[in-house]
């Protein structure tokens, strides 16, 4: 077995020497950033950026124009064009870019009770509107350009059966029910939105036989009180508010679910990504009947909720529903806008992305809270530009299309530029939801962890006297990545280290009526921020997020420390609960386990044959050596910075100063493709799309992080042999990490 025995010192005499000779040849070759002394330093950047913001917020006035016109995926280019108007008045070089994907669209639909009579035939009782009502104090609920209830890449049909009841659907309720012996099979389920998305809870259903499923928001899943006057009124859920959604399997595969289909019909017809059986959304108020025929059914499983009529029992109810699914299914263009500055190493490139389709004519939240923020950004920016600064990497902004259908518009860019992100992406920073409430969640590589508290103390919270980042560290803790955004395929497919950030609903908030016709301008200005003050503090943030990864010469808000020390630690959590009994059995290591990171050279690979134990403490050790060589680089990294700061920046030696870019471009570089030493070309199990071995989002969750998916699954699966293949996997990925740094 292959265990690195690499020490943590860097460099030997002979790497010296090789690095010196690379220096001598490459010297003319140099990117050049002019470091003159007239140049704005990176506070006074900072100051002029943010003076621009705490003077004068325009988010509300952008945030009016994205919400008055329907813009579902592919259906609106005039906010495209708005967009790029936008980013070309804002000094950015604007393009377009379409993509076909395979999307539906609704066109009819219904839900409709079906009582037994005496004589065994049915009779309609009850029959929703499935419409949310409309409010005259809400412009967007009504009118042109409305958005049917429906579920994106549903499946059609038309069923009749009995109804049970799921709770969550999550994969834990269907197998409660199974145990209890409540047979899905041929039945139509209800399930109850939170948990696990939503596609994921019409997948089990599928897996377990149903013929169909209905969502509904029950009332006990809100954070407001339950006494809370209902919107428009008040803060409370108005009961006839509808969740639309994709119900595409998110975890299995994102992106268009065609594209690695010939697209002839029969291949589309015979997708495995999107569900095969109908389903719909209803209102809670809608539901409640339905449910109400499960009372005196099945099982008491201990499911609660927020019906009061209801037991919550399970079923299967003697009434019939009859679920009935119209959507069209065709290929349609989605457009990304980009606006593109470009900078003084121009093939460096920061990305900042935010979706700008939409389930519902308003979208105020989701997603135009941040496409206001970006265009916030972007006028900030400008005013730097206005002085003549000119950034040290390109800054790109995307305005994503099509991302609430499967992050359609984001996994088609990563994709198509995959070769040139490897080599020029320093990451990727992710508005959605920028304002759904008012409690900040982060969420990024622990590369990041200290960018984002630093960066965040510099702005302060809209609603106390304190900065975010002491207001967000009392009251949470900055997440991994797991999936439901756009940063999803150039974290989880390509290794660019990503960030997501946005003020999300919870506790004293008003309910976020989440892909609802109430999700609408009237809503945010009069709910969720009046004034626009949140969206404004989350510009300033995203904004010196964005100038301290652009600017900073040595890229110290990389910090490979943290991120070593976080894999180490998920290390030995998973291994304090591997089975005492699987330790002294017999490993056969794998040959084929390549370099995770096809890019590189020299794969590291390994034939031998030793026990769990073993290869578990040399796994260990490893990441051990990654932790020390890792603090190492970024000890180096902060030397070179002083010694720029103390010295070469004052010398007037053009040698000096060239043969020390160098060193910094390659330190820099290092930093830069670290993360993706953790990527593994086989990819997860049943999942091969997701590529990266520390960071999935989890198989059953969807939209929340799992990390070393690898191993957690084995451990779930109680697979002995995938357990050990993926701690070989990841003792791999920690030689490669280790060998990338020295
Ligand atoms: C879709 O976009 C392509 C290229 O971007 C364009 O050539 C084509 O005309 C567009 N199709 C429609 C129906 O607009
Ligand atoms: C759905 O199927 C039922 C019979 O099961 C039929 O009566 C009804 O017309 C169908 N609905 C539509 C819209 O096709
Ligand atoms: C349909 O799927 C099955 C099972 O996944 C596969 O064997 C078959 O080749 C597929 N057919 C087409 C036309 O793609
Ligand atoms: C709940 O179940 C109990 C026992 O079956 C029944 O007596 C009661 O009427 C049910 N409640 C409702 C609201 O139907
Ligand atoms: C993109 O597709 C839209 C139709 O959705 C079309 O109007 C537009 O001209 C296309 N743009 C480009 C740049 O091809
Ligand atoms: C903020 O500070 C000012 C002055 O120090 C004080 O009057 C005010 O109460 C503080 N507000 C909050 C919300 O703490
Ligand atoms: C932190 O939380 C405590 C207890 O909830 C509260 O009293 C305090 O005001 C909070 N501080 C900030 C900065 O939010
Ligand atoms: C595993 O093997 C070691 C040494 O070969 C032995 O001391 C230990 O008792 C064994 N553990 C188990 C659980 O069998
Ligand atoms: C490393 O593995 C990749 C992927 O299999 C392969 O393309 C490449 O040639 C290998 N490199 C070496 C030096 O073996
Ligand atoms: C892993 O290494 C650390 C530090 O080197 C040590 O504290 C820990 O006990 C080791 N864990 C295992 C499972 O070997």
């Amino acid at each position: 077995m292959g265990v690195s025995d690499k020490s943590a010192s860097s460099g030997g005499v002979t790497t010296s020497l090789v690095k010196l000779l690379c220096i001598a040849s490459s010297v003319l070759a140099l990117p050049t950033y002019d470091e003159t002394s007239e140049k704005l330093s990176i506070d006074e950047i900072t100051k002029i950026y943010q003076d621009v913001l705490t003077s004068s917020n325009n988010a509300g006035d952008w945030l009016k124009t994205y919400t008055q016109e329907q813009h579902l995926a592919g259906q609106n280019y005039h906010l495209a064009e708005f967009t790029a108007q936008r980013f070309e008045e804002f000094g950015f070089k604007a393009k377009f870019e379409n993509f076909s994907v395979y999307i539906n669209y609704p066109v009819e639909n219904s839900i409709k009770v079906l009582e037994p009579n005496e004589d065994g035939s049915y009779e309609l009782t009850y029959q929703p509107t499935l419409v949310e009502d409309e409010l005259e104090e809400d412009p967007t609920t009504s009118g042109e350009g409305l958005v049917p209830a429906f579920h994106g890449y549903s499946a059609n049909g038309n069923v009749t059966a009995e109804l049970v009841f799921a709770n969550y659907g999550t994969k834990e309720d269907f197998a409660l029910l199974a145990e209890n012996n409540i047979d899905l099979e041929g039945k139509i389920v209800i399930v109850r939105y939170g948990g696990i998305f939503r596609g994921l809870k019409v997948k089990f259903a599928q897996e377990a036989g149903a013929l169909g499923v209905i969502t509904y928001s029950d009332p006990a899943d809100d954070y407001s009180p339950p006494d809370a006057e209902p919107y428009p009124k008040g803060p409370g859920r108005n009961p006839s508010s509808i969740q639309r959604g994709s119900v595409q399997f998110l975890s299995s595969l994102p992106g268009d679910p065609s594209r690695f289909t010939d697209r002839s019909p029969e291949a589309l017809s015979n997708l495995t990504t999107i569900p095969r059986i109908p389903s719909l959304p209803i209102s809670y108020k809608e539901a409640i009947p339905i449910l109400e025929t499960l009372n005196g059914y099945g099982s008491d499983l201990g499911f609660k909720g927020g019906v009061s009529t209801f037991n919550y029992t399970t079923g299967p109810s003697s009434a019939k529903i009859n679920l009935y699914n119209n959507v069209e299914y065709d290929f349609t263009n989605i457009t990304n806008v980009y606006g593109l500055i470009e900078g003084q190493e121009a093939d460096k490139v920061v990305i900042i992305g935010n979706h700008r389709d939409a389930w519902v004519k308003g979208g105020a939240g989701d997603p135009n809270s941040g496409s206001a923020v970006l265009l916030e950004l972007a006028r900030g920016l400008n005013e730097l530009f206005k002085q003549g600064y000119k950034p040290r990497y390109s800054i790109l902004l995307a305005s994503w299309d099509g991302e609430e259908y499967a992050l359609l518009g984001s996994t088609s860019y990563a994709e198509k530029y995959a070769a040139k992100l490897d080599k020029q992406a320093v990451g990727y920073i992710n508005v959605d939801v920028a304002v759904g409430g008012t409690h900040l969640e982060l969420a990024g590589s622990p590369l990041f962890n200290q960018l984002l508290l630093d960066q965040g103390s510099l702005v302060t919270h809209p609603d106390t006297n304190v900065s975010l980042t002491e207001r967000f560290l009392n009251e949470s803790e900055i997440l991994i990545l797991g999936s439901g955004s756009d940063y999803t395929t150039f974290y989880e497919h390509l290794g660019i280290p990503s960030i997501d950030l946005g003020f999300n609903p919870g506790l004293g908030d008003p309910v976020y009526h989440y892909h609802s016709n109430y999700d609408s301008y009237h809503w945010i200005s009069t709910f969720a921020d009046p004034g626009f003050k949140y969206h404004n503090a989350l510009a300033q943030y995203l904004g010196l997020l964005t100038l301290k990864l652009t600017e900073e010469k040595l890229l110290k808000s990389y910090s490979t420390s943290d991120y070593a020390s976080a894999v180490a630690g998920y290390f030995s959590t998973l291994v304090s609960t591997i089975p005492q009994d699987w330790l002294n059995q017999t490993v056969v290591l794998d040959d084929d386990i390549i370099a995770p990171y096809s890019y590189s050279e020299d794969n590291l690979t390994s034939t031998d044959v030793t026990v769990l134990r073993d290869l578990i403490t040399a796994t260990n050790d490893t990441l051990s050596i990654l932790e020390e060589v890792a603090k190492h680089h970024d000890e180096e990294k902060e030397y070179l910075q002083s010694q720029w700061d103390e010295s070469v920046s004052t010398s007037s030696s053009p040698i000096t100063k060239t043969l020390f870019d160098k060193r910094v471009a390659t330190i820099n570089d290092k930093s830069r493709n670290f993360e993706k030493q953790f990527l593994y070309e086989g990819g997860l199990k049943s999942r091969e799309w997701f590529k990266h071995i520390v960071y999935a989002s989890g198989r059953y969750t969807g939209y929340a992080g799992q990390s070393l998916p690898g191993l957690t699954e084995a451990l779930e699966d109680d697979s002995f042999d995938e357990a050990a293949r993926w701690i070989h996997i990841l003792q791999v990925a920690a030689q490669r990490a280790i060998a990338s740094l020295v």
